[in-house]
């Protein structure tokens, strides 16, 4: 028998355990305690992480952000312009009044058009219907409402086992229990998939949904195989469920071949996809957008109640993707972090190797980095907010805090030159714990920084 490769993570509770965060910049208390009418859900919420940044950050490996040097500003504020000049009147307002309210709820019809054309480039074998398009506030807003749409208390939603939180908190808020999926470095193990959607039925649960990010999963980079993806979907139509692709960052592949998307593979329609100009073009645009059978995005649209998506910036992006600029655009991108990537990959040997292991990913935003057994994680923590590093804790992912120190490391932002130093910095940063060195500020345990 094989053995099975060191995991990831094993299946848990995910964010059972997240840590409570303590927010100093609400220590000076006002006159009356504001907290005290706090609704439940922001009473448990955490503050995010980066609300206590080192005081100088030199090195910045913490938001997954594209880089400024790819931004398209020349191209998106001709077009922007054009459009005011064309058709500013209803470029601001809530709806055009030829399409009517189909631009409140699920967006201008031209620029569904639009995207179905792309998410047709990106999907093979895919016909994408424009109805099957909402476009969203950001692919966040597409979760929340997938959320919203399919989840409800006595629902079970499998996601990897370390994922991404602002998604994850919306499956949360709706009473659903979420069931943490065991990875490895292909991604999430099937039969762990398979085992927890048993013991979600054991437990009275009604297996709903699976989120999973197959493609450069974030944090881990890891990329789900074919097979998998056959096996995720046969589980899928098994059980009855509904599979939420998000698809951010499958574009950015630096090495090795594609993998079809499950969207792609579906032949149920129970797939549905979430995507956005956030990485690809620049995330201040706030387009997102989920795909789908019209029947599935129906739900979506059904709850939303926010008036409907950026009308002016909906126009520029309709046009952007018309002009047949989104080829070139990411190509663009994938050329500048290509380099980053093989960059960062070699400084973490040179100046960390002794005391990390990772695997260079083959594309996406970000190296997960696990530190050596037995180094003092939290400290190593302090002392990089000592040199101006910004990285995330890996447990703000998982939830866990198992003494296994992880972190993630996002290279697509800072300059080669940036990765470089950043990276002799974290080193330094290792070795002052190893050499039992004091911080200046108290190691506070885990991802409480
Ligand atoms: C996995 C994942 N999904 C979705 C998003 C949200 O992107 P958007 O800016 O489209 O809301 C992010 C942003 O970092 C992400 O990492």
């Amino acid at each position: 028998m094989r053995s099975r490769p060191r995991l990831l993570f094993e299946g848990h509770d995910i964010f059972a355990a997240t840590p409570e965060i303590k927010d100093d910049s609400l220590e000076e208390k006002p006159l009356f305690e504001v907290s005290d009418l706090f609704a439940p859900l922001a009473k448990n919420g955490t503050p995010p992480y980066f609300h206590r940044n080192p005081p100088h950050i030199k090195f910045d490996f913490d938001q997954g952000s594209p880089s400024s040097e790819v931004f398209p500003v020349a191209d998106l504020s001709r077009i922007s312009d054009e459009i005011l000049a064309r058709d500013g009147k209803t470029a601001l307002d809530y709806m055009d009044p030829n399409y009517g309210y189909a631009d409140i709820t699920i967006g201008w019809t031209p620029l569904r058009e639009q995207i179905a054309g792309f998410v047709e480039s990106r999907n093979p074998g895919v016909t994408q219907s424009p109805d099957g398009i909402i476009v969203t506030n950001g692919s966040v807003q597409a979760l929340a409402l997938a959320a919203t749409a399919y989840l409800s208390t006595g629902d079970a939603v499998f996601v990897e086992g370390a994922s991404f939180p602002f998604g994850l908190r919306y499956f949360q808020q709706t009473g659903a229990t979420t069931f943490g999926i065991a990875m490895d470095h292909q991604g999430l193990l099937i039969d762990s998939l398979a085992d927890a959607i048993a013991e979600a039925k054991s437990q009275g649960l009604r297996p709903k949904m699976i989120y999973t990010i197959a493609s450069f999963q974030l944090p881990t980079g890891t990329v789900l195989p074919l097979e998998r993806r056959k096996q995720l979907l046969d589980l899928a139509n098994l059980h009855n469920m509904l599979v939420i692709e998000d698809a951010i960052y499958s574009p950015f592949r630096y090495s090795g071949e594609p993998v079809t998307s499950l969207y792609s593979l579906d032949t149920e329609g129970r797939v549905i996809q979430s995507d956005s100009f956030a990485k690809t073009v620049a995330p201040g645009t706030r387009i997102g957008w989920m795909a789908g059978s019209p029947e599935a995005i129906l739900a979506l649209a059904m709850v939303r109640q926010d008036l409907g998506p950026n009308q002016w910036v909906g126009r520029v992006m309709e046009q952007y993707v018309r002009e047949g600029l989104m080829p070139a655009q990411i190509q663009r991108s994938i050329d500048n972090y290509t380099p980053k990537r093989d960059a960062t990959a070699a400084a973490l040997k040179k100046y960390c190797g002794d005391h990390v292991t990772f695997h260079t990913p083959d594309g996406g935003f970000y190296f997960w980095v696990e530190l050596e057994d037995g180094i003092d994680w939290p400290l190593v923590q302090a002392h990089a907010y000592d040199r101006g590093i910004a990285m995330r804790p890996g447990e703000m992912f998982s939830g866990q805090t198992n003494g296994r120190g992880f972190v993630r490391l996002a290279f697509t932002s800072p300059s080669i030159a940036e990765i470089e130093d950043g990276m002799q910095a974290f080193g330094a940063s290792i070795d002052a714990t190893l050499a039992g060195e004091r911080p200046s500020i108290e190691p506070t345990g885990y991802a409480k920084l």
